[in-house]
């Protein structure tokens, strides 16, 4: 089992500073258009073994730098897989052989001179269950910093409520930081396990089906948050809600059986996609 909480577990050494350049495509720009530049991870050839299982099939994908990218397809095709790929949890399950490359910004994340940890420093994930630590609200989002070595209290206070601000939590708990973050509802944890993602500012932000577990107005301040976080950070959500991937991303990938079957904007997807298959799953014929 993967420990979803070393997801946090990152060493104090400090991050190269990595300019981060502005993503100038359109959001209805096919992924065939993007420039260089526009793109934060490349995928090619991607194969995953788990033992004799192939999860992954030869995929190969490109993601756009500050835009959302939906990964949908039924139970059990590779989705969380896939997900776990961009930052190396998989590397914490025994018995999992990987092939092809993964670049992120253009450097190879398997690479030897990689540090994974500042890797996922720059890859944040968030987890379909909200894993908040049993600390308080303020010692959750602090975590990661605290671990980045040592900051000046009013900077880490400055970090803390900036993030909350950021994932729409700072209303309802400005009053009750050092109260447990295990008192808080589901959507709250959801959203602060989002705070603690974003507090270190990584490059890109994993989400594993973050809604999937709560009510429709948590699930709305979650899509709502996913919206506006994109103006600084590349996302990619797994989701099984059809309407949200529709709703949220600019571009959807449909997996099925471990392979890619179809990538393109989210638009074309789900209203003209090319692929039977990915016809019949978004019109909810299997899956
Ligand atoms: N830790 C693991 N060890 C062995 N096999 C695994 C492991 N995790 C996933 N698998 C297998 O890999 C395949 C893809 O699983 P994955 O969890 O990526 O699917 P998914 O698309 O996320 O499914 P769901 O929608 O149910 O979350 C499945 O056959 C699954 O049994
Ligand atoms: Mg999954």
């Amino acid at each position: 089992m993967i420990d979803e909480r070393s997801e946090v577990a990152y060493e104090s050494s400090p991050m190269p500073d990595v300019p981060t350049p502005t993503s100038s495509i359109e959001e209805t720009t096919s992924p065939s258009a993007w420039r260089d530049e526009d793109i934060c991870l490349t995928v090619s050839d991607l194969c995953l073994h788990y033992g004799d299982n192939e999860a992954l099939t030869n995929i190969s994908m490109q993601v756009a730098r500050q835009r959302v990218t939906a990964l949908i397809g039924p139970s059990g095709c590779g989705k969380s897989t896939l997900l776990r790929c961009f930052n190396r949890m998989n590397d914490l399950i025994d018995d999992v052989r990987i092939t092809g490359k993964i670049e992120l910004n253009g450097m190879e994340i398997h690479d030897t001179a990689v540090d994974i940890a500042q890797l996922r420093r720059r890859v944040g994930m968030v987890f379909q269950r909200p894993n908040p630590f049993p600390k308080s609200i303020y010692e959750n989002v602090a975590y990661g910093l605290r671990l980045q070595g040592s900051m000046p209290k009013s900077e880490v206070d400055d970090r803390v409520e900036w993030a909350l601000k950021n994932s729409a939590l700072w209303e309802e708990v400005s009053g009750r930081l050092n109260e447990s973050a295990l008192d808080m509802s589901g959507g709250q944890q959801q959203r602060l396990v989002i705070a603690r993602a974003i507090a270190i500012q990584p490059d890109v932000l994993l989400l594993d089906e973050p809604a999937s577990a709560l009510d429709p107005i948590s699930t709305l301040k979650i899509e709502e948050l996913v919206h506006q976080l994109k103006q600084d950070y590349t996302i990619l959500i797994v989701t099984h809600n059809m309407q949200q991937a529709a709703r949220v991303s600019d571009y959807t990938g449909f997996l099925y059986l471990g392979k890619l079957v179809e990538y393109d904007t989210t638009n074309i997807i789900f209203t003209n996609p090319t692929e039977k298959q990915t016809e019949d799953y978004i019109t909810g014929r299997y899956g």
